[in-house]
């Protein structure tokens, strides 16, 4: 099972400046706790209270589908793009870094025993895209075009110019085998024209957000296409929600990393840093910058009051990042909190050779170790510094990087967030923020019906050096 370590925010690692007084805290918060988290599973039904995501990891009709979905396409495609932005994106290519060969690209089809690369195209640019384009083969290719609301500009764009590529490429009865669409069952322009030209499709359920979506076929699809165990991943929620299902603050490390980030962050530290000590989880690190800016900035609290609120998240990954930011997080000014991930066993180890330099007295100390234990050792140390000047720290630990403890680190940090939503009194389901940047380019790029919007969405042109 995942661990959390909050020893080092405590007043006595940290000093009472910047740490908590950890009993008191637990005393003084355990009531509203455990109404937040009773609540939050109470309300796990709600038509528009936006949790059914909490029902995620216990839909076996779905995984029947996805499974034998990709049963039969198995061998049939050696490429695989996936079109979507956001939520629709970032948590399955976080699970795909996590749980596939570093390199998988790179392999043979027999190296990837039959699965497909993967490519994910979440970005407008055409360097991005044309490039892509130029590589694959229209035959052995498939598009996953994912898109919750089924309009988003970036999205759409990419399908159509996937589409048209398809079309041009291949017979006119073909090109339908090549696409599938993951989008809302109603709702939206996507589902309605996958309908119509007979796509497969999957759904991405009623009240089920972007950011919150990485469990149901959003992210479940491109992982089931490559050959990851979905199963495995829904064990690995089931058995971590049955503790973070517990409304006793002693017991829920979801509601202990939120309520002690939500203090820490009242407290004066507004960013949240996370660092995972894996190459496979770098990607993760992304995903819970989206995850926690998207939930947690927010102009409005729950009553309607302006209040402007969240903490600023950071990506970094260990031991990248000790020659990089760690410089600022040990001498830099008190404003962060930081969430190490730390994993017990690497995939594969690799020893040092024991023979090299032996004769070099200042490399000697590597001979013979293994690079997990220098891992271990310079995640260690870099925390010890970070505790003991006096930066309030927390560590999450996975025994490996497997399906299921990859799903259950996801799954900790999405309840997480609905818990510290919670506390910080505002709504972390939303997106208005998001919503008002995609109306000003749809009356940009010429929408019927944001015409009124084009002048505020110019703005002003700004002089330069004047
Ligand atoms: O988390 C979210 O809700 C957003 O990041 C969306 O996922 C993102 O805007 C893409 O939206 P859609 O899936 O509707 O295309």
């Amino acid at each position: 099972m995942i661990e959390l370590d909050y020893g080092n925010i405590s007043t006595e690692k940290v000093g009472s400046t910047h740490g908590l007084n950890l009993p008191q805290v637990f005393e003084d918060y355990r009531d509203q706790i455990r109404d937040i988290v009773s609540r939050i599973y109470a309300e796990k039904d709600q038509p528009g209270g936006w949790k059914r995501w909490l029902n995620l990891g216990y839909d076996q009709k779905l995984l029947d589908e996805l499974n034998a979905y990709a049963q039969s396409v198995k061998g049939r495609f050696s490429d695989m793009v996936i079109l979507g932005i956001g939520g629709s994106s970032l948590g399955g290519y976080a699970m795909l870094r996590a749980l596939l060969h570093p390199y998988w690209n790179q392999l043979s089809d027999a190296q990837r025993n039959g699965f497909p690369r993967y490519y994910f195209v979440e970005n407008v640019d055409s360097d991005q895209i044309n490039p892509l384009m130029e590589m694959l083969d229209p035959e052995r290719t498939l598009f996953v075009v994912i898109s919750k609301s089924g309009t988003t500009a970036e999205t759409m764009s990419a399908f159509m110019i996937s589409k048209d590529w398809l079309e041009q490429k291949l017979p006119a009865d073909q090109v339908k085998q090549h696409i599938v669409a993951i989008t809302d069952a109603q709702k939206g322009v996507l589902r309605p024209v996958a309908n119509q030209l007979q796509y497969q499709t999957f759904e991405v359920p009623d009240d089920v957000g972007g950011r919150f979506s990485v469990f149901c076929a959003v992210g479940l699809l491109p992982a089931v296409l490559c050959g990851v165990s979905l199963s495995e991943i829904q064990k690995g929620i089931q058995n971590l929600d049955k503790v973070l299902q517990n409304p006793d603050l002693q017991q829920n490390p979801a509601a202990q990393g939120a309520l002690l980030q939500y203090l820490l962050y009242e407290q004066g530290k507004p960013i949240s840093v996370f660092m995972p000590y894996s190459y496979r989880l770098a990607s993760v690190s992304d995903w819970y910058v989206q995850l926690w800016a998207e939930s947690l900035g927010k102009k409005h609290d729950l009553q309607g009051n302006v209040v402007h609120v969240g903490p600023t998240p950071v990506r970094a990954v260990g031991v990248t990042d000790q020659h990089s930011q760690v410089q600022l997080f040990n001498e830099g000014p008190f404003d962060k909190v930081f969430t190490f991930v730390s994993v017990g066993k690497p995939a594969q180890d690799i020893q040092i050779p024991a023979n090299q330099f032996s004769d070099v007295e200042d490399l000697n100390y590597l001979n013979g170790k293994p690079m997990s234990q220098l891992m271990q050792a310079e995640f260690e140390s870099t925390r010890a510094s970070i505790t003991n000047n006096q930066r309030p720290n927390m560590t999450l630990t996975l025994p490996q990087v497997d399906a299921y403890h990859v799903a259950q680190l996801l799954y900790l940090l999405e309840v997480q967030t609905a818990i510290a939503g919670a506390l910080m009194g505002i709504d972390p389901f939303d997106q208005p923020g998001v919503e008002l940047a995609k109306k000003y380019t749809y009356a940009l790029m010429g929408r019927k019906g944001y015409e009124g919007l084009v002048s505020e969405a110019r703005g002003q042109k700004n002089p330069i050096g004047v």
